[in-house]
């Protein structure tokens, strides 16, 4: 077992604007390398393909460290008992309550209503020449989808827009986080009793109804808790929360590879038959979810070439596996005919995206219809002028001005 290496790389803003060139360097050292994350956390960031999907099916590594259990009061259990953050037993018993709801199948039926939602806002857009893509299209186009899945209100999303980037900010201060974390805690414990007082049809009243009655996804009524009030409550988050912050950064931050690749963005254009494999590559390329959500060695491990202690944080990087030479030749380059099946842009192994299909379908309508309603999208401002989101989790423009022509 060899120790990677002895310095310690402290990872500064830097990171947030261009991961994919720290990842790089990192893995040129060694597929595994201790860091410390822009927000100050000590990790091992996972950086080499082939150990980061190893590591992501590793039961070594585990979401709760030790025995936590949150006091049932507190934020914490309102804001962290969902699926993402959980183990087997639980991780499995909560997500079988959305699995069907997010499945190929039933994701397809939606299919024109959000092609309705896509060309309702680019109808907006084309009475304006020039527009922030992000605010116009790439944000509304997915809170709207996945609002109207759960069954929340549309008109609200600046408000949890704001909220949700907090969360994942990690720049942000404790007061304004937990200002933000309890507003949007209060939200959602309003919106659940106004569901439970008039049940719609909606995944939120079908959720309730778990919780309240059994299992109301199915019919069956089973006996025994399910569902917990803070799982309920958490569950609601992270659904929102996963249901946008990704899709939007997918679709702003893959129009931007396109208008830096001109050569591929004609190439789709003269063959919409690429348009599926485009968004897998642009999937790879972007990874809009950068390094996975911390995972915690339960015991000392001897893991991707060095050896962890016990209780560490290990940081998965979907953007560095997505850009391994090993795995995919010329890796900084975007091809989108290369076939690059594998990526781990959705995550691998039990905590894979429940959302993959709803996000595959959103990103194919959402670039078929903007490429085929403007014949011309150029950047509105200088490329190295373009600000990125303070985060490690989520890679995210701040906002992406473009001028469109019909
Ligand atoms: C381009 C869009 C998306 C990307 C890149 C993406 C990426 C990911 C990744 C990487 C994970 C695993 C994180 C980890 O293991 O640490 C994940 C999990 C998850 N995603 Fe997505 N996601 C997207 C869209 C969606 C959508 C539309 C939903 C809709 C509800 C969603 C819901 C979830 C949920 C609930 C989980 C947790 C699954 C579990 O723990 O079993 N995601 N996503």
């Amino acid at each position: 077992m060899t120790q990677a290496n002895t310095m310690i790389e402290h990872l500064g803003a830097e990171y947030f604007a261009d991961p994919y060139s720290v990842h790089a360097r990192l893995r040129a050292q060694h597929p595994a390398t201790q860091v410390i994350m822009p927000g100050g956390t000590p990790a091992w960031l996972i950086t080499g393909y082939a150990q980061a999907r190893a590591a992501l099916t590793d039961p070594r590594l585990v979401k709760v460290p030790g025995d936590w259990r949150p006091d049932p009061d507190s934020m914490s259990a309102a804001l962290d008992l969902h699926m993402l953050n959980s183990d087997p037993p639980d991780h499995e018993r909560l997500r079988k309550l959305v699995n069907k709801a997010f499945t190929a199948r039933r994701v397809e039926q939606l299919r024109p209503r959000i092609t309705a939602i896509t060309d309702e806002l680019l109808d907006d857009m084309s009475t304006r020449g020039e527009v922030d893509l992000l605010t116009a299209f790439a944000f509304p186009l997915p809170v709207t989808v996945i609002c109207e899945l759960l069954g929340v209100p549309v008109a609200d999303r600046d408000q949890f827009r704001a909220w949700s980037a907090t969360i994942v900010s990690e720049t942000v201060s404790p007061e304004v986080f937990q200002a933000h974390a309890t507003a949007m805690i209060g939200y959602f414990r309003d919106l659940l009793a106004a569901r439970r007082r008039e049940p719609a049809d909606d995944l939120l009243s079908a959720l309730i109804s778990v919780r309240d009655e059994g299992d109301g996804l199915t019919g069956k009524k089973l006996i025994g808790n399910q569902l917990s009030e803070n799982e309920l409550l958490s569950m609601a988050w992270l659904l929102l929360v996963a249901g946008h912050e990704t899709t939007v950064n997918l679709i702003a931050g893959g129009v931007l590879a396109l208008l830096l690749h001109p050569g591929e963005l004609a190439r789709l254009r003269a063959d919409p038959a690429l348009l599926g494999g485009a968004v897998e590559e642009l999937l790879r390329y972007v990874s809009p979810v950068n390094d996975a959500t911390f995972r915690f060695t339960r015991e000392a491990v001897d893991l991707a070439g060095v050896h962890i202690g016990p209780g560490q944080v290990v940081l998965v990087s979907l953007s560095g596996a997505n850009r391994d030479p090993s795995r995919y030749a010329g890796p900084e380059g975007l091809d989108i005919g290369r076939d690059s099946t594998g990526h781990l842009a959705f995550g691998h192994g039990i905590h894979y995206c429940v959302g993959a299909p709803l996000a595959r379908l959103e990103a194919e309508i959402a670039f078929g219809a903007l490429l085929e309603r403007f014949g011309s999208i150029t950047l509105a401002v200088p490329a190295d002028a373009l600000r990125w989101r303070p985060s490690s989790l989520i890679h995210g423009l701040e906002s992406l001005p473009v001028r469109l022509r019909p």
